[in-house]
């Protein structure tokens, strides 16, 4: 069978690079459904983009790379095809932008696009082995237990990151792309919880609260969350994007920076009220009573210098904690490095040295925040290449 383009991999990008190629489009996927990592994003509400979408929130290792494919398709172009689909959606916080309903209305939209477009979908397929042509590629794939050989101009490879290999994410677009010797980049789980010492935070467990999270590339200012196995929440997630093993975070637990202001303004107007309660006004008591136990916390706000206060509010302010790791590739929503983008085109994301092969999505060296900016590069990076195509 012929194709002009075979993309490999039915995820967001796949699907999105399928609607704007043209010609004979063929999307397989070894996973019984698409868009699996749709479906199950956003707690099933599928975060599908952030209005404040800008290139600063990407790690790469060229920073400058995504930039054309996003200012070619915005998050205001996704949101018009969202609307132009009839799916209601709201603004949760900082910029998240949620269906009403369910992640499964934003699969439903890419399949009828793709339907429109005319392009066909083999599930449950596996690629067996794969060759280039003179005029593009060759290769064997096992559908329904039987070997169909087809021939494409363009192959895109669409097969995301390593996370979540329970829902069969694999390194298939790295292991092909090194077979056409391109480079592929240092890979690691990203946006994932930190773990610590069994029983660390064992009496913590449940308590959430906003900080400011910080290392010494960088600093989230959202809610963190302990859990048994260690630290989760969206700060932790994020700055598990900067974080490398061995090295110390800062945990600040006020930071609106007015506590000591509080502490303050409570002495002068309620002197005789416990510092343990007027501390409990601002912070989760037991998330109090474990960072200060090792310190004296009795007596009332009237007993407090303005140095202990201050010496107080400074150690809530920055508590420095080392994760022994994290939870890995097994909950890590994405895949931090992966296919170098000195080999690709910023514009067409078509391999420099391989004419007709193309890399797109959660594959490239390209990671987004938390927050809807993964998907908003896949849509973008998938209607680059095609266009392209
Ligand atoms: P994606 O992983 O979507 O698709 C790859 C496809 O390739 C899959 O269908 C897979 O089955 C297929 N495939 C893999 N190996 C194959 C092989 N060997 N043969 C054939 N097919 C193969 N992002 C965001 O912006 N907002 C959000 O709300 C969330 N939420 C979220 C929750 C959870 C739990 C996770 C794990 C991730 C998220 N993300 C997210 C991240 C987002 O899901 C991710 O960045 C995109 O799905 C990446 O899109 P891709 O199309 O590149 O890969």
């Amino acid at each position: 069978m012929d194709f002009d383009t075979v993309i490999l991999g039915a995820g967001a990008a796949g699907m999105m690079c399928a609607t704007h190629c043209g010609g004979r489009v063929l999307v397989i996927d070894h996973a019984r459904a698409p868009g699996e990592k749709i479906r199950i994003s956003g707690g099933g509400r599928c975060n599908f983009t952030n209005l404040h979408t800008e290139p600063a929130n990407f790690l790469s290792g060229n920073p400058h790379f995504c930039k054309s494919a996003l200012a070619r398709y915005t998050q205001w172009d996704f949101i018009d095809l969202v609307d132009r689909h009839g799916i209601a959606w709201h603004e949760k916080t900082l910029g998240q932008l949620f269906c009403d309903g369910s992640s499964r209305q934003i699969v439903s939209l890419l399949l009828s696009e793709m339907e429109a477009a005319g392009a066909t979908l083999w599930l449950s397929s596996s690629l067996r082995d794969l060759a280039r042509t003179e005029g593009g590629f060759r290769m064997g794939v096992e559908r329904d237990g039987t070997r169909q050989d087809l021939t494409c101009r363009n192959l895109v490879l669409a097969t995301g990151g390593k996370s979540i290999p329970r829902m069969g994410a694999t390194g298939l677009a790295y292991d092909i792309a090194r077979q056409f010797g391109l480079a592929v980049t240092e890979t690691r789980p990203a946006l994932v919880p930190f773990t610590f010492p069994e029983g660390r935070f064992r009496p913590l467990a449940g308590v959430a609260t906003p900080v400011r999270l910080s290392n010494r590339r960088t600093s989230f200012d959202e809610a963190m969350l302990f859990t048994h196995r260690g630290l989760s929440g969206p700060a932790v997630l994020q700055l598990s994007s900067y974080w490398r093993e061995g090295e110390e975070i800062s945990v600040d637990l006020a930071p609106d920076g007015q506590l000591l202001d509080h502490l303050r303004r409570g002495r002068q107007d309620n002197g005789r009220r416990a510092l343990k309660t007027e501390l409990a006004q601002h912070l989760p008591t037991r998330l109090v009573d474990e960072i200060c136990k090792d310190r004296d916390l009795a007596g009332n706000l009237a007993d407090q210098s303005d140095a202990r206060l201050q010496a107080l509010c400074d150690h809530l302010r920055d508590w420095r904690l080392t994760p022994s790791g994290t939870e890995g590739y097994r909950t890590a929503e994405v895949t931090l490095g992966g296919i170098d983008t000195a080999g690709l085109s910023s514009r067409s994301m078509e391999a420099k040295t391989v004419p007709g092969l193309y890399a797109i999505g959660e594959a490239v060296d390209v990671t987004g925040w938390l927050g809807g900016y993964n998907f908003q590069w896949a849509w973008a990076s998938g209607h680059a290449a095609g266009t392209a195509i």
